[in-house]
């Protein structure tokens, strides 16, 4: 409402030329609060009016008047607007309070569809960092897609296809040994894996062998598919875990071997219009416009790869679907392959494969340096969760013996820490994996906005507080900070959404704690003249850390 306020007046004031829409478009945030509550910046409007901003910024504030304004303030080429409290805080509160659940959702993806590819590890081999960076990131844009009204769908793409099960087939059927896969299948499958690696170096026809076997994988050889299956049933049961552990379901899990059967409509389209050449017997979509390598389609051998299959599934998913935006949550390792599949959908006249995109992170970092597979020195994701919890589980016992539930809150602890660790930073920017880090309850931690959210729990308790007899005219000056934290929510979605970066929302739930906390060390709430009014504003802030954490994918304890 401010910003249309302010937008309606400027507009007004600068004339036909600059529409209200366009000065809505303008008006800032500012990320300090000495800049003000909003902010319009001159620039633009420098050339044609052939003033100077600050000119410009000078004349136009001079003639900004609205009961709302408290104070408006030029620095450099910009207006700043100090909102009057009392009304915005009365304004905010009764907004929310007219539909809590409704607080902070959008319309704009009203009878849209996004399609999440998201985790996505692979059979037989552990669990990787990067697939938990991908479950959660992917979870978090899914959460935040449905907040601004879109319907998803979560597609868990298994990778059980490649030349490589030729090898692990080969590898298994020498020194597999049955009762060592089933106590614990992902060990063993890496086990015997990294052992034909090491002996195929001395005896170089066991490559030879393993090409046989994913011949036979292939052709559907009775043997070589039984086994191939089981290994994926008990990879997908180790996976399972995890995500019991995360609390993360799908809505479709489809390995890449569902398109195997499938890819040769693939290839006669690409034929069809005319863009699959022949190179040196392989098979490709020649990419030089674009600037990028040709994209591989078919190998000499006459096997299909990766980027068939994704070619495949791409056009499959926008038959199934008719999504509006596929999202490709995967590292940036992959970010050339992405490249190839849009503008190979792109040549070949499929106008949707703009809506593709790809939705890319960096590394977890161990001491600085990629966590890698070999030399035992991932750190196995599950082992990591469940030493957050058991962390999560002694901090809890020193704070609070008393706890009831204490497990339950113990796990949902350590596994928030996590997962919010990972939300926190910029997706695009390497983490550090630190269980120090993420669990201590006075950082930019879960724990320490779940422990803020705990307290106000018992604070709303203590005062009997009615969310059906809300008092919305807030004037105690000290909870200005808590009541713009409320403001901005529904911005903070809809941004965190358009940007893909749920890092906005996380930052902004650790200042709405922050705030909260500096705010109760110096007020006092119950007792007070304000009391009613101060809940109201309370509650709201409760109710957003709740949420927000639940949309990252992270649970509230009510007590701990
Ligand atoms: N399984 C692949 C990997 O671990 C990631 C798959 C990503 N999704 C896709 N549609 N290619 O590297």
């Amino acid at each position: 409402m401010e910003k249309q306020i302010l937008a309606l007046q400027i507009a007004h004031i600068l004339g036909e030329e600059y529409p209200r829409d366009w000065v809505q478009q303008q008006i800032e945030t500012p990320k300090q609060s000495s800049h003000g509550d909003l902010a319009f910046p001159c620039f633009p409007l420098a050339k044609t009016l052939k003033k100077s901003p600050h000119l410009i910024a000078e004349e136009v504030s001079s003639q900004l008047k609205h009961p709302i304004f408290k104070d408006v303030q030029t620095i450099g080429g910009y207006i700043n607007i100090f909102l009057a409290q009392g009304f915005v805080a009365e304004h905010t509160l009764n907004q929310f309070y007219q539909d809590p659940e409704a607080f902070g959702t959008h319309e704009f993806g009203k009878g849209k569809t996004v399609v999440l590819d998201m985790s996505a590890p692979n059979i037989a081999k552990p669990f990787s960092m990067g697939h938990l960076r991908s479950t959660v990131i992917g979870n978090a844009l899914s959460n935040l897609a449905q907040k601004c009204g879109y319907e998803t769908v979560k597609i868990n793409y298994i990778g059980d296809y490649g030349t490589q099960f030729g090898k692990l087939l080969a590898a298994y059927h020498k020194w597999g040994q049955e009762e060592s896969l089933k106590q614990n299948p992902i060990q063993e499958l890496t086990r015997v894996y990294v052992e034909f690696h090491h002996a195929s170096k001395e005896d170089p026809s066991l490559i030879d062998e393993g090409r046989e076997w994913f011949k036979k994988l292939e052709d559907n050889d009775e043997e070589a598919v039984a086994l191939w299956k089981w290994f994926k049933a008990v990879s997908l049961e180790e996976f399972e875990k995890i995500y019991n552990l995360l609390g993360i379901t799908f809505d479709l899990t489809r390995g890449e071997a569902y398109y195997n059967d499938k890819m040769d409509t693939t290839i006669d389209m690409l034929q069809e219009k005319g863009i699959l050449e022949k190179s040196e017997g392989a098979q490709v979509v020649r990419l030089d416009e674009e600037e990028l390598p040709p994209c591989l389609i078919r190998k000499s051998n006459g096997t299909t790869i990766y980027a068939t299959r994704d070619l495949t599934a791409a056009i499959d998913r926008k038959k199934t679907y008719d999504f509006d935006e596929a999202l490709y949550v995967v590292g940036h390792e992959q970010t050339l392959h992405f490249q190839q599949i849009k503008h190979v959908l792109k040549k070949a006249d499929l106008a949707w494969a703009d809506q593709l995109k790809h939705i890319s992170f960096g590394m977890m970092l161990q001491d600085g340096k990629k966590m890698s597979t070999r030399q035992g020195k991932t750190v196995l994701l599950e082992q990591a969760l469940k030493e957050a919890i058991s962390q999560a589980a002694k901090n809890i016992k020193e704070k609070n013996p008393q706890l009831k539930d204490a497990e339950e809150v113990a796990e949902q602890v350590g596994v928030g820490a996590v997962i919010f660790h990972d939300l926190k930073h910029d997706r695009r920017n390497d983490v550090e994996f630190s269980l120090e880090d993420m669990l201590t309850f006075e950082g930019h931690t879960a724990p320490y906005i779940q422990y803020t959210y705990a307290r106000t729990v018992s604070l709303l308790e203590k005062g009997n507080f009615d969310p059906n007899e809300p008092v919305t005219d807030v004037q105690t000056a000290s909870a200005w900070p808590l009541i713009k934290t409320i403001r901005l929510f529904p911005e903070v979605i809809e941004r965190a959404y358009q940007e893909y970066d749920p890092s906005k929302l996380a930052r902004h739930l650790l200042d709405g704690a922050r705030h909260f906390n500096k705010f109760y060390a110096h007020t006092k709430v119950v007792g007070s003249d304000e009391e009613q009014a101060l809940l109201s504003l309370i509650y709201a802030v409760n109710h957003q850390l709740k949420e927000g954490l639940s949309i990252l994918g992270i649970q509230a304890p009510e007590n701990m």
